[in-house]
């Protein structure tokens, strides 16, 4: 069951407005075309494990202790490519020889860690699991592109998941996860892992991103994978309360919504404090709804991601009462 939840942003903001002196853009078509209004970004020297830390104090101060036994981190951007970065942040948390290892599945990633950490639990490897989701996306980014700065940004998000009753608030799952490597190319960073070391190409080293056709697959996928869940949960659309998506585009979350039948007041957006933070998009985006109360304990809530890979998914909960920390 969720037990604790946190979220951390790099302190600096970069606002549409600054981000249109350097790149053929204007804060107008940003927020049109995709609900950001600026996005907190890593200063050099700052690492994902550094936002990971932080946002792994705070879920584990919700969660009202720190005895885990399993530390989870979704990450597409690690500090090395090799080793995972999450041995390191569960030693910077003091979190002692706990077992931790890295989730890589992009801007999918919260919702596939979730489902490790959940299995992790339910095979009796763990009591108690730090699931993290971290990235410093805008490292990945070539920074002349304007069909990408504009719209990620960093940070991180965590939860304390525990043993627990299937009927309690705060239960995870069903889950439902699903990928498709032959549309790769569709967002990819070409160069700097075993198949292409280096290339005299800057641009390979950048991450890559066909807009229109991932806007299209990741409303199609999105509302799939929900319509799934939904049906293992046995919920019929009226009974969902809100749903948290991946904020990747203001425009994806509100078509899928149409495409379910939800409510647009169902919807939890925080895209435009944030951006696409990536694997701490959903995370991120609960701290919000709690502290803004649009999320409270008993909600029934449906959650689902997509990401590069491809990969999507979904998952249901009803929510525990917590604070984030
Ligand atoms: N500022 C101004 N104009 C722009 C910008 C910009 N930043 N970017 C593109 N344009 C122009 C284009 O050149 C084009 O001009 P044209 O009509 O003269 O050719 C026009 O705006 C429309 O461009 P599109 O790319 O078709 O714009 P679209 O409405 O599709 O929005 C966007 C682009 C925001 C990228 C959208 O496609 C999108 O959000 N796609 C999904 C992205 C996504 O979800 N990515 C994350 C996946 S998760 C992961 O794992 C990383």
């Amino acid at each position: 069951m969720l037990a604790g939840l946190g979220g951390w942003l790099p302190p600096r903001i970069v606002d549409n407005d600054e981000l249109s002196r350097h790149l053929d853009t204007s804060d107008e078509w940003i927020r049109t075309r995709t609900g950001i209004g600026q996005r907190h970004v890593v200063d050099p020297g700052m690492s994902t494990v550094d936002m990971a830390v932080e946002a792994g104090r705070r879920a584990l101060h919700s969660a009202g202790s720190r005895d885990v036994d399993a530390l989870v981190l979704a990450t597409a951007t690690p500090d090395q490519i090799c080793p995972a970065s999450a041995p390191q942040v569960a030693s910077r948390l003091g979190l002692g020889n706990i077992a931790a290892f890295d989730v890589n599945a992009v801007c999918s990633g919260f919702v596939y860690a979730l489902a490790t950490a959940a299995g992790l639990i339910s095979a009796g490897a763990a009591c108690s699991v730090l699931m993290v989701g971290a990235d410093a996306f805008t490292t990945l980014l070539n920074p002349k592109d304007r069909g990408t700065v504009p719209i990620f940004g960093d940070g991180a998000g965590a939860v304390v998941l525990r043993a627990g009753e299937p009927d309690e608030l705060g239960a995870m799952g069903p889950f439902d996860l699903h990928s498709d490597g032959d549309l790769a190319e569709l967002l990819i960073v070409p160069a700097g892992g075993a198949k292409q070391k280096t290339s005299d190409n800057p641009e390979d080293h950048y991450f890559s991103m066909q807009g229109p056709a991932v806007f299209r697959h990741a409303t199609a996928r999105m509302a799939e994978s929900s319509r799934t869940v939904m049906e293992r949960a046995g919920w019929t659309v009226s009974d969902v309360d809100r749903f948290i998506g991946h904020q990747a585009n203001i425009r994806i979350l509100h078509a899928t919504a149409k495409q379910l039948g939800l409510p647009a007041d169902s919807l939890v957006v925080n895209i435009e404090r944030t951006g696409n933070t990536s694997a701490a998009s959903i995370p991120l985006a609960m701290v919000d709804a709690v502290n803004d109360g649009t999320l409270q304990a008993g909600d029934r809530v449906l959650v689902s991601a997509f990401g590069a890979g491809l990969t999507w998914g979904a998952t249901a909960l009803r929510w525990p009462d917590i604070t984030p920390g």
